[in-house]
């Protein structure tokens, strides 16, 4: 695996493969790696002759500098993980090669950044569009693998690419969970023994939204994931909204013809957890 720091050194390796024209697959992550992204990786790694991973924890997406601060880094772990999936090239950029000057594009996301994360973390999904962009522009893929697990996310990565006509395909893989139902995400290292515990219940909650959907309604599937959350010692409810899974518009009822998902997010401690489960599947 080749480890690259500089756009430019990029764009030179990137030239000949696209010379002998073989499609570049691109993950991009924030690492402290876990099996979730190396997901990723193998999906990319399956559909295309080069993967490119970046590991490059974006400062403008965070909207709570102690949540930056304490983000999970390994980068020594997280380049052996990435040998072992056999991805080919690192793209390990520091802040000066990413934001050589302020960012100062300001993104419309219409609906989309209006609810659920958009709304809690004010100016998130602004800061991701100008990662990822210019990631894009430095990788230059032709696909690029996001995971559910952040499933407004890929809605957002979606709009942009739609908007400035990006020619990439954006490939969206399914959530990987640890064996206990938690999804798996790097912030769950952060937990403490007993708030790690207690997460099952995000996915479990989710579960039983799924088996009461059809004849319970919105409000009172609101008021069960409520309880059954905060009634959970170091959990704290933040959000569950069902949306529609394509417009992300809240849905008031659930009828047969449209595919719905409900999304969560839960404090455990101080951790801030996301989670997500299609309903209909
Ligand atoms: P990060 O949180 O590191 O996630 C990188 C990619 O891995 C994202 O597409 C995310 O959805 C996916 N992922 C994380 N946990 C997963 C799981 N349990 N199952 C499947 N996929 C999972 O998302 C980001 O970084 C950043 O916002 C980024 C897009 C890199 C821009 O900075």
């Amino acid at each position: 695996m080749q480890i690259i720091k500089y756009i430019s050194d990029l764009d030179t390796v990137l030239a000949e493969f696209r010379k002998q024209g073989k499609p570049i697959g691109f993950v991009p992550t924030m690492g402290a790696l876990h099996d979730g992204h190396l997901s990723l990786i193998n999906q990319s790694v399956s559909d295309n002759p080069v993967t490119v991973a970046s590991i490059y924890v974006n400062p403008t997406q965070f909207n709570d500098q102690t949540d930056l601060k304490n983000y999970p880094r390994n980068p020594g772990t997280d380049r052996k993980l990435l040998e072992s999936v056999k991805c080919n090239i690192l793209f390990v950029p520091d802040d000066k090669e990413m934001y050589p000057e302020k960012d100062n594009r300001v993104f419309d996301f219409g609906f989309l950044d209006e609810i659920m994360e958009g709304e809690k973390r004010p100016g998130h999904f602004n800061g991701v569009a100008q990662i990822v962009t210019k990631l894009f522009d430095a990788v230059k893929p032709d696909r690029a693998y996001f995971g559910k697990k952040d499933f407004q996310q890929i809605a957002i990565i979606k709009k942009i690419v739609g908007d400035l006509n990006y020619d990439i395909e954006i490939i969206a893989c399914p959530i990987v969970r640890e064996k206990d139902g938690l999804a798996m995400s790097s912030r769950n290292t952060l937990l403490k023994e007993q708030e790690r515990k207690e997460a099952v219940k995000i996915y479990e909650t989710l579960q039983q939204i799924q088996k009461r959907i059809k004849y319970t309604d919105i409000d009172e599937l609101k008021k069960y994931a409520l309880k059954a959350i905060n009634h959970t010692k170091h959990l704290k409810l933040d959000y569950l909204q069902i949306v529609n899974t394509k417009t992300l518009i809240p849905v008031n009822k659930i009828t047969k013809k449209e595919p719905v998902t409900a999304c969560i997010a839960v404090y455990a401690g101080n951790i801030r957890l996301i989670d997500n489960l299609d309903l209909f599947t």
